[in-house]
């Protein structure tokens, strides 16, 4: 499904987030804390938007950028700046790095899309350095009086987006019933802990459809 997406990948991000992606990776980059000249690992890349806001950051350290797509990461090597970031093929399920190898560990929209995300962060806790971050960036069901009206105003813009600007209805279905069916904080917290992770705090997003949490590895 994301090879298929990706021609009109970013396009639809712009639209469906009124423009608040690009601000998001970049929150998501300066969560990371990377030391100068350290190093950090965007697990599940797409088109490169948080590895690209992680080396402007962090302009003298390495980045790697995995995906298990093909077509998501090979759009991004095209890009400005992007021949500076290390681009590689990986399922998060097994990530092909050794223990302790980054100061960091980000990733967008990935933990929703995997079948067992507290396996996924499992295998995350091997590769930071103690003292190393995982920032997340990920949807979060809408909670409050608002909840309706906000999960309407995703549903439908979604669906109708999906429709006219990508033409791909199925895929923008799945993605605005993950969008609203992913987990909270409070839920990612409870796993992040269960894998060893401490320090974890979140901030919500784009009212409160989105949420950006970070930890430590001990
Ligand atoms: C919604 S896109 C997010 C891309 C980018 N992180 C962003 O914030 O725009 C989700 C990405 O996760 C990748 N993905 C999903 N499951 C994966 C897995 N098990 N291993 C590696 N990548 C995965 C997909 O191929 C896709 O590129």
């Amino acid at each position: 499904m994301f090879d298929r997406v990706t021609g009109h990948y970013d396009r639809m991000n712009r639209l469906m987030t009124l423009g608040r992606h690009a601000a998001w990776c970049r929150d998501v980059a300066v969560s990371a804390s990377v030391p100068a000249g350290g190093n950090m690992l965007d697990a599940a890349t797409g088109t490169g938007v948080i590895a690209l806001a992680a080396l402007e950051k962090y302009p003298d350290s390495t980045v790697y950028a995995v995906d298990f797509s093909q077509r998501m990461p090979a759009e991004a090597a095209s890009r400005p700046g992007a021949s500076a970031i290390v681009w590689q093929y990986a399922d998060a399920n097994d990530l092909p790095f050794g223990d302790e190898s980054f100061d960091a560990v980000i990733h967008g929209y990935l933990l929703r899309n995997v079948d067992d995300a507290e396996r996924v962060l499992e295998k995350q806790y091997r590769v930071p350095k103690p003292g190393g971050r995982v920032v997340i960036l990920e949807t979060r069901p809408p909670r409050g009086p608002l909840r309706y009206p906000v999960a309407l105003g995703v549903r439908v813009p979604i669906r109708l987006l999906g429709q006219i600007v990508a033409g791909d209805r199925r895929s923008y279905g799945y993605l605005q019933r993950s969008t609203l069916g992913f987990t909270t904080p409070q839920e990612v917290a409870t796993i992040l802990r269960r894998v060893g992770f401490a320090s974890i705090t979140w901030k919500k997003k784009f009212p409160g459809t989105r949420m950006i949490i970070s930890a430590r590895k001990q």
